[in-house]
């Protein structure tokens, strides 16, 4: 296993490419099942939980060619399971009960259990299946769903899922007759989802609004171009905060500003200045950081997937900040990590209060989730700044395979920023050997 060593305190400056979105091509190369032949798929980010789906879709029986346009064969489908292996390593894999009931009639998924963020229910996914004609039982750990015709219905999510309003969506566009989603998640990925969907054949309105109409369709077949899938803003994001933590002048380029725009708003509130395009956001951070209170919000409210690197901005502001976390119970893993590198962060109930106090310490920390992961990282890059360079210490970030399942490329986008970085593997500990290492051209 490896780790990542990051000596911290040099300014972010430069321009990196966002790459495609994870939690779009998720959904989207799921819903490849629901149309047999072969798809083709643009800007499909090369990490891990990428791989998982590609081995999911295989363990299906639909291989898979990964190129700069990924090919997707579901011309047939051999098994209707996924099993726990990969629910397990992957939660989004239960995203598969929709398309396997509409064109199998039969699906079986491994519970998905808790996970480090929350406990994190799959009661409205099924709601909205068995409103449009599925049943579902449950035995060894195993979810088994059957339907012998999906049928459209009205469907009122209780809370905007993500997750639910995709599943649900990707099992109506193949119902018999008119299906509408009330409450439905509003994100951009949904949005992404449903302009794939349309390609292949399906009738969508109002992706993107609480009110999504569905009118069934008997079949979709593959689109005749590849689909490209839209850029990752949460890794936009990442990238953004970096910058401000370390009083960086960083562009990212290929991303659309529109769907960061809560995002932006609370950066220029911390003291940043932002520049947009229509396809690129410059933020420059000259001066101190401007401490801020933040609540986390399905979109267009401010995104949970930020609020960890968000509470890492928090620590280098000058003065208290909150931040009340909505959409997870248990987002706050980070916070003790935080302060083993000098934070001061309490959390009341959903609330955290981080007393920032301008400056981090680098220190060895442990991931504990993706998001969290990327929070401590960049806490890393702004840590011993006050200090001069040569008595910088280095900061490590054990468990490196959360990061891997949702960053693409970072070490070498990072370090085209300016960044000091390196993976090392796990028992490397010669301090020499690990500066060394974070000391590229
Ligand atoms: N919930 C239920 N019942 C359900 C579904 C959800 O109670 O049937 C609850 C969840 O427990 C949670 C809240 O509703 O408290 C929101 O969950 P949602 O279903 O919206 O999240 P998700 O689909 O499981 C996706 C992203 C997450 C992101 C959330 C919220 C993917 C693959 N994952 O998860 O991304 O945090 O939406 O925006 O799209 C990440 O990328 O790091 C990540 C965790």
């Amino acid at each position: 296993m490896e780790k990542l060593v990051i000596q911290g305190g040099h300014r972010l400056v430069g321009s990196v490419a966002a790459s495609g979105a994870k939690n779009a091509a998720l959904p989207i190369l799921i819903a490849t099942l629901l149309a047999p032949g072969e798809h083709r798929l643009a800007n499909v980010p090369d990490l891990a939980d990428i791989s998982s789906t590609l081995s999911l879709l295989g363990r299906l029986g639909c291989p898979s060619l990964v190129g700069p346009t990924l090919r997707v064969d579901t011309t047939r489908i051999a098994f209707c399971e996924a099993p726990y292996d990969i629910v397990s390593r992957m939660r989004a894999s239960v995203l598969v009960l929709g398309p396997l009931l509409a064109r199998h009639g039969e699906a079986i998924v491994s519970l998905p259990g808790g996970c480090a963020i929350g406990t994190r229910p799959i009661d409205q996914h099924l709601k909205g299946l068995e409103a449009l004609g599925c049943t579902f039982e449950l035995s060894k750990g195993n979810i088994h769903g059957r339907t012998d015709g999906l049928r459209g219905a009205e469907i009122n999510l209780d809370m905007p899922t993500v997750g639910g309003t995709e599943n649900i969506l990707m099992a109506a566009v193949l119902a018999e007759g008119d299906s509408i989603i009330r409450n439905a998640a509003r994100e951009p990925e949904i949005v992404d989802l449903a302009n794939f969907l349309i390609t292949l054949g399906a009738n969508i309105e109002g992706a993107g609004t609480s009110e999504i109409r569905v009118s069934g369709v008997p079949r979709l077949s593959p689109a005749s171009r590849p689909y490209r899938i839209m850029p990752d803003r949460i890794e936009v994001g990442t990238y953004l905060v970096a910058g401000a933590i370390t009083r960086g002048d960083v562009t990212v380029t290929n991303c659309n500003p529109d769907e960061v725009r809560s995002l932006l708003g609370k950066l220029t509130s911390a003291g940043a200045t932002i520049e947009t395009t229509d396809t690129s956001i410059r933020l420059i951070q000259d001066g101190p950081v401007q401490s801020f209170e933040l609540i986390t919000e399905p979109h267009p409210g401010f995104p949970t997937d930020m609020q960890s690197q968000m509470c890492a901005l928090a620590c280098f502001a000058d003065g208290v900040s909150t931040i009340t976390e909505n959409i997870f119970e248990n987002r706050f893993m980070h916070a003790a990590e935080m302060s083993r590198m000098g934070a001061t962060i309490d959390i009341v109930g959903r609330t955290a209060i981080v007393r920032g106090t301008g400056a981090m310490s680098s220190a060895i920390v442990m991931s504990s989730d993706l998001r969290a992961s990327a929070a401590l990282a960049i806490a890393a890059m702004g840590a011993d700044a006050d200090m001069p360079e040569g008595e910088r210490g280095l900061s490590e970030l054990r468990r490196l395979y959360h990061l891997d399942r949702g960053y693409e490329n970072l070490v070498d986008k990072f370090r085209s920023l300016g960044a000091r970085l390196a993976r090392v593997e796990d028992d490397e500990s010669d301090p020499a050997v690990l500066l060394a290492a974070t000391q590229h051209s």
